[in-house]
């Protein structure tokens, strides 16, 4: 940007990853609604939070409430939405914070556009997969029973769009696994790649 000069920090990323003894990172939940995403991302946040990690959990629904409360469901508001959260996510990351987000996120390309916003290995690609039959008969909202019966516009599954991630780092079936398995597999990830480590 002209006439604006990036301010270098000397408190940096890493040494704030030195003081909280783990690194931070991006794990971005990706799924229909219902399909369990918020509820992972907390049970996986409390995990965390248990052992010690700085975490922070953005929830679509709640981010629609302040940051992005002047997005609709359009696919231009959906794409503004997730490119917001790349940012937020990756001022997180710089702080320090081990970041979940909880958004349907339906469009490849904005994800994408998120993976290159941030280094690639700072972001976590989960895939919380769930048939579409099995979260309208969760249903947890009433809102599939609005969207089919033509009361909400632009549903994800019903009337938009949902293009599912063709090579996440991580696939979770939560009409298959209980949320304990899922939480684990999201651990162990984590672990994997050094992010949190036994001493955490
Ligand atoms: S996204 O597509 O832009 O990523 P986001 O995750 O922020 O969506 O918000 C999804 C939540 O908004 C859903 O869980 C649901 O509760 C609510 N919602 C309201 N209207 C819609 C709609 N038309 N499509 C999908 N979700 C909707």
């Amino acid at each position: 940007m002209k006439n604006v000069v990036w301010h270098h920090a000397t408190v940096t990323r890493q040494r704030r990853n030195e003081l909280n003894n783990h690194k931070s990172v991006v794990l971005w939940f990706t799924g229909l609604s219902g399909s369990g995403k918020s509820t992972l991302a907390h049970a996986v946040e409390e995990e965390l939070h248990q052992i010690g990690c700085r975490t922070i959990v953005l929830d679509g629904d709640n981010m629609r409430h302040g940051l992005c409360k002047d997005l609709d469901f359009s696919d231009e508001s959906r794409k503004e939405n997730i490119r917001r959260i790349g940012e937020v996510a990756k001022l997180f990351i710089e702080s320090g914070v081990i970041t979940l987000t909880a958004f349907i996120s339906p469009f490849k390309e904005e994800r994408d556009k998120v993976r290159k916003l941030l280094a690639n290995q700072d972001l976590i690609e989960i895939y919380v997969k769930c048939p579409i039959s099995v979260c309208e008969a969760r249903d947890v909202k009433g809102m599939y029973k609005k969207a089919k019966a033509n009361e909400i516009k632009n549903f994800t599954g019903i009337s938009s769009p949902y293009e599912a991630p063709e090579s996440p780092d991580l696939i979770v079936d939560t009409d298959q696994e209980t949320l304990d398995e899922s939480v684990d597999k999201v651990l162990g990830v984590l672990i994997n790649r050094g992010i949190i480590n036994n001493a955490n």
